[in-house]
């Protein structure tokens, strides 16, 4: 049986993965480098030094973390592709062996019961196409939707569920405005280019799946309840949810840049970069919305940058915004994030009125410092909390009557997080990094029995 959208009727559940956090196996038959790769390599680009070249070796032990899945009893399973495997120099050839890898995963997953619903961009961009400008080109659209299909041929007869994008707003802003994700470019306010290529990469995606019947496109935003501290000028925060919101939603929902997107973005005014009918490619191109969650923004006072001194990445990430102070409350969880289901619930509430669309949380969870198994036991009891806080929040989205069909823990696996190596850990899966060997939590048992009863 292949699954369409979870119908809403109760609340559905599912674990994430990233292929480049959990794959490894980045030189094994025919994947190409991808951007990811090159950036890892760069001495200071992750905490750690390292890469994701073996991560948690899920190319070949697949078959253990679908039984994961399987024994968990959730219903969903949110993996990426990784488009070196598939298409290794972005455009032309494409890799049979790569293809077969997902082809294995999937019949696995449904083998097992569990229904997989792919992502196609969560951040390996094909090396080669960086090389020729990356997301700054328009080019690099056009050859998302060639890849996008031509994996959605080989496996739309048993995925149903897709999406386009994993967080644009990292892809583009924390990859070409802050520079502290691949391809750690610090182009400025040039980053809204790419910003806009992704908005035009989802729109080219999304028409053709739909002409190839696809009922089912989505794509997944790391949207943020923008909660400014006192004192903290209403164009700043105005600006950080341009950036960090509308710049993304304006287009699907409206087909336009606001006002105020223009003003932190007056190259989207640009008509040789926003071309006559690419806004009207991405209006009403979604079926579904994801939503990532984790913590709420709180933008606070503009501080002038003291001279040379570095401006913090994070205010890098809103080019043309106001120099913003960004303010974390407590708790907090061991990447810095502030806990708040609060955030979840009132951005749930707000991103089903503006959209209309059905959504997913498509990622929630939390890191904690569980590095040591005890006992066979990893004990924690914070990531229980964090997790239940939010199936809770969600929960009260829906009775306020926000359409949210489904909850997705990140992650299944503690893996490659990006530029913290492998310093944080948000699976509710141990892994041994020198074994490999998995071991649920606590918090696995948790959701297991909540789920099976
Ligand atoms: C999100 C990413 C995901 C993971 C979590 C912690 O921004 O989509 O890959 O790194 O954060």
């Amino acid at each position: 049986m292949t699954a369409h959208l979870p119908d809403g009727a109760a609340l559905a559940f599912g674990s994430a993965t990233a292929s480049y956090q959990i794959e490894g196996a980045t030189s094994a038959d025919g994947r190409g480098p991808s951007i990811w790769d090159t950036f890892a390599a760069r001495p200071g680009a992750t905490r750690d030094g390292k890469d994701g070249s073996v991560a948690c070796d899920s190319y070949h032990r697949y078959p253990e973390d679908v039984a994961l899945l399987a024994d968990l009893g959730v219903a969903y399973y949110r993996f990426s592709l990784a488009w070196p495997r598939i298409v290794p120099a972005g455009t032309g050839a494409v890799e049979p062996r790569g293809l077969g890898y997902y082809d294995r995963l999937v019949d696995t997953l449904l083998e097992r019961g569990v229904t997989p619903t792919g992502t196609f961009y969560h951040w390996d961009l094909p090396q080669a196409l960086e090389d020729r400008g990356g997301w700054l080109h328009r080019d690099t659209a056009y050859a998302f939707a060639d890849y996008a299909m031509v994996a959605y041929d080989r496996l739309g007869d048993r995925v149903k569920v897709w999406a386009t994008h994993n967080e644009p707003w990292c892809a583009a802003y924390l990859g070409y405005a802050a520079g502290v994700h691949a391809p750690g470019r610090r182009e400025g306010g040039d980053a809204h280019r790419a910003a806009h290529h992704l908005n035009l990469g989802h729109g080219l995606a999304a028409q053709r799946l739909h002409e190839a019947g696809c009922r089912d496109v989505g794509i997944v935003h790391n949207l943020a309840p923008i909660w400014p501290e006192p004192g903290t000028p209403a164009s700043a925060a105005d600006g950080v949810d341009a950036v960090r919101n509308r710049v993304w939603l304006g287009p699907l929902v409206d087909g336009a840049y606001d006002d105020g997107v223009l003003r932190v973005a007056p190259v989207l005014a640009d008509p040789e970069l926003v071309r006559d009918g690419d806004l009207e490619l991405v209006r009403g191109s979604a079926d579904w919305l994801g939503v990532n969650y984790y913590t709420p923004v709180r933008p606070g006072p503009v501080v002038p940058t003291p001279q040379g001194e570095e401006r913090h990445p994070e205010t890098d990430a809103y080019p043309g915004v106001e120099p913003v102070t960004f303010h974390v409350r407590e708790p907090r969880t061991h990447i810095g994030w502030e806990v708040e289901p609060a955030g979840l619930e009132e951005l749930l509430v707000e991103s089903h009125r503006r959209t209309g669309l059905p959504i997913m949380v498509t990622e929630n969870g939390a890191a904690y410092a569980d590095e040591t198994v005890v006992d066979g036991v990893v004990r924690d009891a914070d990531r229980i909390a964090y997790l239940d806080g939010h199936i809770a929040a969600t929960e009260r989205a829906r009775a306020a009557g926000a359409d949210v069909r489904a909850y997705i823990v990140w992650t299944l696996l503690d893996n490659f997080e990006w530029a913290e190596g492998y310093t944080k850990r948000f699976g509710i899966v141990h892994i041994d990094p020198a074994t490999q060997d998995r071991t649920p939590k606590a918090s696995y048992r948790w959701l297991q029995q909540r789920l099976r009863g």
